[in-house]
């Protein structure tokens, strides 16, 4: 048996406080705000359907991975990949799954971050009542006007950015887990109360029927690779936020208990928001394909209409940037544990770095709201044809450089990594359990980011078969 390292950084006080963090990364903007814009711009129930599929087959799984690889080296995603990549004896260029994962959470952050702004700005806009007695064109103006203001913009995302930056100063329980604990039971009990909105609006059946009523004909295989993609962004896979959550969790957790659960929660929220989101769309004429400004522009319509909607509205908004603050922290939790571990920072020096350099970045995403509004970059290429510099940051990370990195994890965890190792780290015996992950992650997820990644690449065509819209 190998000896069991222990973490520098400190760990979780335990199961409960690993399983709030871990849902606390994985509940985020990407719930509220991603999944209901995404699943309108592609089709509806198709795209859900493939979404679901994906977080059970390859979610799951590749979350178990990651925790099991981050609690087995107790490093940064980098340390613990080159120390695990020695252990089982292969080569030290598997640490760069952990520079990919810098990569892609610096990234993310930058973007994530600017979005977390509009849901700053609009804690203030629903609690001076901007919204009472709203109209769609009422609250779609309030909408432009501040996207359309990069100045303002630019306040909201250094605001958020500091935010971030103070709870990750503050380490593993200080900061991180005191937030969690009330704001994921708090974000389920006001999504549940905007679903009672919408259930009575009159048009709760078609949300439903739009959401859960697969026709593949309406998804493209770009489409196909965007739900997956996005069961990887919205569980916080691929990047090794969940690898260095895991880092810091205690023996004897069970390790798949805690990923089911924790993916069960995340898939559940993303459902109640788009079950609240669609029914008031469509009583309102608006478009569920209008793109990100989705949710900004429809919940505010209910909320100027409910009784006590500015409380409502405002308490909504504030546990979505608590949502978006949980999720930032774990964006750049590989970046800061890896310059404390390496280069001997503090763990506030380490934050202050990572954050400027994030927020500067942030800056072309603000940029691509207003004044690059009309820059396509790859115009020339025909599914980016419309995408802004936002979209395509987005586009890569969370659709190319997540799936990736899962797909390096998955190889490195069943081909690299020797059976009786991951047999003891999962710690759920050599049945049925593991079997059925091992086969999972051995083969369904490569051959499935594979076959996705060819198909859209227009490298081979399985769209014909599947029935997938061209
Ligand atoms: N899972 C987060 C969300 O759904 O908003 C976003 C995210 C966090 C993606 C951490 C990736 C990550 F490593």
């Amino acid at each position: 048996m190998t000896q069991r390292r222990t973490s520098i950084h400190g760990s979780w006080s335990g199961r409960l406080a690993f399983v709030l963090a871990a849902t606390g990364s994985a509940v985020g903007l990407g719930n509220i705000w991603k999944f209901p814009y995404i699943a309108g711009e592609n089709g509806g129930g198709a795209f859900v359907l493939v979404y679901l599929v994906c977080i059970a087959t390859i979610g799951i799984p590749i979350m178990m991975a990651e925790v099991m690889l981050g609690r087995r080296g107790r490093q940064s995603p980098i340390n613990t990949m080159r120390t695990l990549a020695e252990e089982a004896g292969a080569s030290h260029l598997w640490r760069w799954i952990g520079w990919a994962g810098v990569l892609a959470g610096f990234l993310i952050l930058s973007y994530y971050s600017v979005i977390a702004g509009w849901a700053l700005a609009y804690v203030f806009r629903a609690a001076a009542g901007s919204f009472s007695g709203a109209t769609a064109e009422g609250v779609a103006s309030i909408f432009e006007q501040l996207t359309g203001d990069p100045e303002r913009l630019l306040a909201w995302h250094t605001l958020f950015m500091v935010l971030t930056m103070i709870v990750v100063s503050r380490g593993v329980r200080g900061g991180l887990e005191k937030a969690v604990r009330f704001l994921v039971p708090g974000l389920f009990v006001l999504l549940i109360l905007l679903d009672g909105y919408a259930l009575a609006s009159g048009a709760f059946d078609q949300g439903l029927e739009f959401l859960f009523t697969p026709d593949f004909s309406k998804i493209t295989a770009n489409g196909v690779l965007i739900a997956m993609g996005h069961a990887f962004f919205t569980l916080s896979l691929g990047m090794g936020a969940i690898m260095v959550y895991g880092s810091y969790l205690p023996e004897r957790t069970s390790i798949a208990r805690t990923s089911i659960i924790i993916a069960s929660l995340d898939t559940l929220v993303a459902l109640l928001a788009g079950m609240a989101i669609f029914p008031i769309v469509f009583v309102n004429g608006l478009e569920p394909g209008s793109g990100p400004g989705l949710i900004f522009q429809t919940l505010p319509i209910a909320f100027g209409h409910m009784p006590g909607g500015w409380l409502f509205g405002t308490l909504f908004f504030v546990l979505l940037v608590f949502a978006a603050w949980t999720s930032a922290i774990s964006l750049i939790e590989p970046a800061v544990a890896w310059l404390v571990e390496n280069k001997g920072m503090t763990r506030i020096y380490a934050s202050v770095y990572a954050g400027i350099a994030t927020w500067s970045f942030g800056l072309l995403t603000i940029m691509s709201f207003n004044r690059w509004a009309e820059f396509r970059p790859l115009s020339f290429v025909p599914i980016f044809k419309t995408y802004t510099v936002f979209d395509l940051l987005d586009y890569l990370t969370a659709n190319i450089m997540l799936p990736l990195g899962g797909l390096f994890i998955a190889l490195f965890s069943v081909w690299v990594m020797k059976r009786s190792d991951s047999v003891q780290e999962l710690d759920m015996g050599d049945g049925a359990g593991y079997v059925l992950w091992r086969f999972l992650v051995r083969y369904v997820t490569p051959l499935a980011v594979l076959v996705v990644f060819l198909n859209v690449t227009g490298i081979v065509d399985f769209s014909g078969l599947l029935g997938l819209a061209e």
